[in-house]
């Protein structure tokens, strides 16, 4: 059965829940009373669409529905999750959880996704105050996967469970506080380093352009990758953090910061930072600007898949768990036609696969076919752990005819045959399409090697026998059209 979020208040953030919710297959009903709310969420789930479900490999449910509504009553009617996105104003907050819940399911969890409040004061003065916790998002919350979540004693075990079950559902990373605090973890690290920024720039060291480079150029990659304390370990050499620590400790009491110290935040500063940003950037409409980072973002995110590493590693475990809804299997005895071609790639084309003629580009053809080829060898058998007994397929020879053009955000499928496979030779034909388009075709001839000799070896017996199962089946199949084909006409 569908899943049904309510999002109450649908700007930057509630727009980009709503289209968190909707991408990963939940019904939306939002609550807002801007008129210009539809428009605003509708522009912001046209960069999730561009963006999220390429960000892993393996397809996303199919979209829930989008529905707006007049009232909160209406809004929250069949809702198991809530989230609150209304202005960051305690009284007008308060005001909505007493609307919430006079409305919504007893057991519906409510998720703030206030920056600054801590949950007891949103739970303050209400009767119901353990369905109540704060799940605090990063922009674009279509793309990132952080959430704060913070809770207090009256929250039962059972919400918090549900609200990281729910969270982790929509390939999020719930970040459980150990105790509330104004602002949560990530938001007081941004708070220093703003008030940093505002100083260099009003002291006129910096201006937001050179700040920008200094993070970008520098520390903000690496933070992206392992964070503070990792990146400082390695920092530390081999001896690690305690070189480390020994090494800048003392810097801590010299003044290199003016973190407790605040600018005045007057007509001037603004002023001085607001013309300094629209002389870095002014000439990019905000819209750009957002599809900008948000192409940045999943090159950075999938790049971070590919060592499995990071966002990176939580979007590879986010994929594993998909695989069986999006019709992947891992052995030969969860396959359910054995006659039928073998379904080894469901996924979007992601951003970065695309080239400066706005389609998929050929070096991904052979990327995704190669993707194929690693299921295929899964399901034979040549796994993870067989490849580390020291057995592996290598790739000789490969031929791909690329017949129509895909683009970012398409969904595509590859099916595969086995030609032959018989000792150490497997012979693949994968079929990529998109709907009923068939987009391209690649045939590979791969060799069996023993990994400490290099050369080519006769494989396990088991997966020998898996391959010339999946042969014989795939035999009474007509011979696919193109097959043996070299470049040029038929021969
Ligand atoms: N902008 C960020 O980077 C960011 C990041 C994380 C969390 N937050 C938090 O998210 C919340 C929303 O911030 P935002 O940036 O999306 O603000 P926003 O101004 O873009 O959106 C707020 C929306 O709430 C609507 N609204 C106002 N009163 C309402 C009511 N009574 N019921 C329903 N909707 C109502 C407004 O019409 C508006 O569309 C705040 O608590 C903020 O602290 C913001």
């Amino acid at each position: 059965m569908t899943k049904t979020a309510a999002i109450i208040g649908g700007g930057v953030i509630g727009g980009g829940w709503a289209a968190r919710f909707l991408l990963n297959g939940w019904d939306v009903r939002v609550f807002d009373p801007d008129p210009e709310a539809e428009r605003k969420i509708s522009e912001v789930l046209g960069n999730a669409r561009r963006s999220l479900p390429g960000l892993g490999n393996v397809a996303l449910p199919a979209e829930g529905s989008l529905t707006f509504h007049d009232t909160i009553a209406e809004a929250v009617d069949g809702a198991e999750w809530v989230q609150e996105s209304v202005p960051e104003r305690l009284d007008l907050k308060q005001k909505v959880y007493a609307q919430l819940q006079a409305f919504c399911a007893p057991d519906a969890v409510i998720g703030s996704s206030t920056s600054g409040f801590k949950p007891s004061q949103l739970q303050d003065g209400r009767e119901a105050p353990g369905q109540i916790v704060v799940t605090h998002p990063f922009n674009p919350v279509y793309l990132l996967p952080l959430v704060e979540l913070v809770t207090t004693e009256a929250n039962p075990a059972g919400v918090i469970e549900r609200a990281k079950e729910i969270i982790s559902g929509l390939g999020m990373y719930p970040l459980h506080l150990k105790k509330e605090i104004d602002a949560h973890v990530a938001d007081r690290f941004l708070e220093a380093v703003w008030r940093e920024a505002l100083w260099l720039v009003k002291d006129g060291i910096a201006t937001t352009e050179e700040i920008d480079n200094a993070i970008r150029y520098g520390f903000g990659i690496r933070w992206a990758q392992m964070g503070l304390f990792d990146t400082y370990r390695v920092a530390g050499g081999e001896a690690g953090m305690k070189h480390f620590m020994a090494q800048f400790g003392p810097c801590l009491s010299w003044p290199w910061t003016k973190l407790m110290d605040v600018p005045e935040f007057n007509d001037e500063l603004v002023d001085l930072i607001a013309g300094q940003s629209d002389a870095q950037s002014g000439h990019l409409p905000i819209r750009k600007m957002e599809q900008i980072r948000d192409d940045n973002l999943v090159g950075m995110m999938r790049a971070l898949g590919n060592n499995d590493w990071g966002a990176g590693a939580l979007q590879n475990a986010h994929d594993k768990g998909r695989e069986g809804e999006a019709g992947l299997v891992g052995s030969v005895a969860d396959l359910e036609d054995l006659s039928q071609p073998v379904l080894t790639q469901s996924r979007v084309v992601p951003l970065d696969w695309t080239d400066y003629n706005g389609h998929m580009t050929e070096s991904r053809y052979l990327d995704a076919f190669a993707q194929s080829t690693d299921r295929l060898m899964m399901i034979i058998g040549c796994d993870a752990e067989y490849i580390a007994s020291g057995g592996s397929y290598f790739t000789a020879e490969t031929h791909i005819r690329h017949i129509d053009e895909v683009h970012a955000g398409d969904p595509i499928q590859v099916r595969t045959r086995v030609i032959m496979g018989q000792g150490k030779k497997m012979h693949l034909w994968h079929e990529m399409y998109s709907g009923e388009r068939l987009l391209a075709t690649g045939e590979h001839m791969l060799l069996h090697v023993d990994l400490a000799t290099r050369r080519s070896a006769p494989p396990a017996a088991h997966i020998e026998a898996n391959l010339v199962k999946l042969a014989e089946a795939h035999a009474s199949l007509a011979a696919p059209e193109g097959l043996g084909r070299a470049i040029g006409p038929p021969r």
